[in-house]
Formats: C-alpha cells, structure tokens, sequence
C-alpha cells in the first residue's frame, strides 16, 4: 500500500469512522472482579496501596456483589484473610472458613452472579508460603492433597468455578479428580497456569496479609525471562482438565497472552494485577498520567493481545464508563 493512493488518516478522522474500524471492543462481560473477604460485621477497611479497594466482611462484600451483578460484571473473585493462621492453612480447607462463608452468603443474597475462587494456601498459613514448608522447602505432592481438600470445600459451599493459584505441579489434575470423585463434575477449573513470580503483586501481599516471612515463590512461579516454559504450563494444565487457562500479571506478559491465542482454542484469561493497577492509580495521583484512558487503554491491550477474560481491580469503573 502506498501513499497517497493509501491514506492511513482517512478512517482515523472521526469517532464514527473510526467506531467502524475499531477491532477490539470491551464490555462488562469481560471482567471478573476481585474481593478480599475478612471476618468481622460492618468492616470496609481500605488497602492503602489499591485506592477503592477493600478488606470487607462479609455484609459488605454482598452488597459490592449486588453492585458488581447490576454494572453487568458477571463474576468475582474470592480472597480470603482468615482469623488465625498455621503452618498448614487449616483455615483454607475448613467449612466455616471466611471464603466458605462468603460463597454462602453471595449465593444465597446476589442469585446469578458468578462466584470464583482462588485457591491457594498463601493467605492462610502463617509463613505466607503456598504450601507445607520442610526446612526451607515447599512441598509440592502434600500441598496437593491440601488444595484438593480446599477446592472441594468451595465447591462444596457452592462455588461456581475454582481457580488454583499457587503453581504446585499436578494440582490441576489431582482437583479434576476430587471434584469429579465427589459430584461436582460440573465446576469448571480456571487455572492460573502460567503465573509469574512477579513484582507486581507487591500490593496484593497488603490486601491479602501474604507476604511470605522468609524466602520468595521463585521455587514454584515461573521465571519472567520465560516464555516458551508457558506454553508447557498451558499444555499440562490443559491435559489435566483446565477449562479456563490464565497468564498472570498481564500487560508486562502480552507477548505470552498472544503465544498462548496462537497455540491453544482454549479460553484465556488475563490477571491485570494488583501492581499494575497501583502504578497508574499513583501516576493519576502524581497528576501524571490520566488514570481513566491509562485503565481503558490497558484493558483493550489485553484483550487485543488475545484474553478473552480480564480479572481485574478495574472491573467496576471499566463497566460503569463503558454502560455509559
Ligand atoms: C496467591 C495469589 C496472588 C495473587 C493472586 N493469587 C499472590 C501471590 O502469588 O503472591 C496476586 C494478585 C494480584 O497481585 O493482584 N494466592
């Protein structure tokens, strides 16, 4: 194409022209909203570094649901920070944990709005670690029967979909198992197969009280230099029974969302972390960066490069500005 029979500017002159030619649009349906659930009555204590959002008990984290279904946002989900933490997160795989309560509550008072959750032992042992630590290791196969037990003790509670976490090798396969064993055949798993051991989730360790007492996650979260690695994650977790397969943070890994558009018919998610988020709402603070285009502008990014889900902490302003 050449210039001048091409000019480039002509479907770029008005927003009408340039609506038409537009190849990536955003809806509320793309979303998941991120909640973190604490124990407590009336509790709505702000995360300093995630401005809007929230550690809520339970009577609050209802009426967000009810706010997040009527935006049009069709899913959240749930992060717990439990009363006592242990060595092994008992409170993680219990019946009366803070998640089994809230799947309960958001079922029962928010009818259609999908409920997720995340598994992982991280927030519920008090070496933050995401699983049974030996010396200074983390042992993969005895965290498996562990998030085993966590999962079904959500999907139990009534949880739509389960979404492992933590990066321990088989568990996606091993929770197929257990699910299925015991009825719930049906739940789908959105694992976060492809999860970087990544600066950007500094903020989330604030929310969720899991920062890890000694050590990193380097020994199970992937290394960021990686990308040929993912498509082995994607694959394995794809073999074992993932529906939904996740690349996590987001915009930093858009060469890894579109390896993975390119190599799988798979549903793919993206997690626009807490990091990524904290940036531009400093920036916008800092009065360097208009914080509205700069969140519209990476929620289309990782659409575009082939996440056909965003979990995000934008959900709800995302959803507000696109229903106008
Ligand atoms: C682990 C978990 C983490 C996040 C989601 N699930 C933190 C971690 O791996 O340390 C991070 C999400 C974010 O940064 O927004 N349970």
């Amino acid at each position: 194409m050449f210039f001048p029979a091409y000019r480039a500017r002509r479907v770029r002159a008005n927003e009408t022209i340039r609506r038409m030619v537009r190849e990536t649009i955003l809806t509320p349906s793309d979303f998941i909203y991120p909640l973190f659930v604490t124990h407590g009555k009336g509790v709505k204590n702000e995360i300093s570094s995630m401005p809007g959002n929230y550690q809520q008990s339970i009577d609050n984290i209802v009426k967000d649901c009810q706010e997040v279904k009527s935006l049009g946002v069709p899913a959240v989900i749930l992060f717990g920070i439990p009363e006592k933490k242990d060595a092994v997160g008992s409170e993680a795989y219990s019946d009366k944990g803070i998640i089994q309560q809230a799947i309960k509550a958001i079922k029962d008072k928010v009818p259609g709005l999908m409920v997720i959750t995340d598994v992982c032992l991280c927030e519920y042992t008090d070496h933050g670690h995401c699983g049974i630590v030996k010396g200074d290791e983390i042992v993969n196969d005895a965290t498996v029967d562990l998030l085993c037990k966590e999962a079904l003790s959500h999907a139990k509670a009534g949880a739509d979909m389960v979404a492992p976490s933590d990066m321990m090798d088989g568990r996606v396969g091993a929770i197929r198992e257990s699910l299925d064993e015991k009825g719930f055949g049906d739940i789908p798993i959105m694992s976060y197969a492809v999860k970087y051991a990544s600066a950007f989730y500094g903020p989330f360790r604030e929310a969720a009280e899991s920062t890890p007492s000694f050590g990193d996650r380097r020994s199970h979260q992937m290394d960021p230099a990686n990308a040929r690695e993912a498509i082995r994650e994607a694959e394995m977790d794809i073999d074992e029974g993932a529906d939904i397969i996740m690349v996590k943070p987001a915009l930093p890994y858009l060469d890894i969302i579109y390896r993975l558009r390119e190599s799988t018919d798979m549903p793919i998610a993206a997690y626009h972390v807490s990091g990524e988020f904290s940036m531009i709402k400093a920036a916008e603070k800092l009065g360097w960066m208009d914080g509205q285009r700069a969140m519209m502008e990476s929620l289309t990014c990782i659409k575009r490069a082939g996440a056909d889900i965003i979990l995000t902490y934008y959900a709800k302003d995302a959803a507000r500005l696109l229903n106008g």
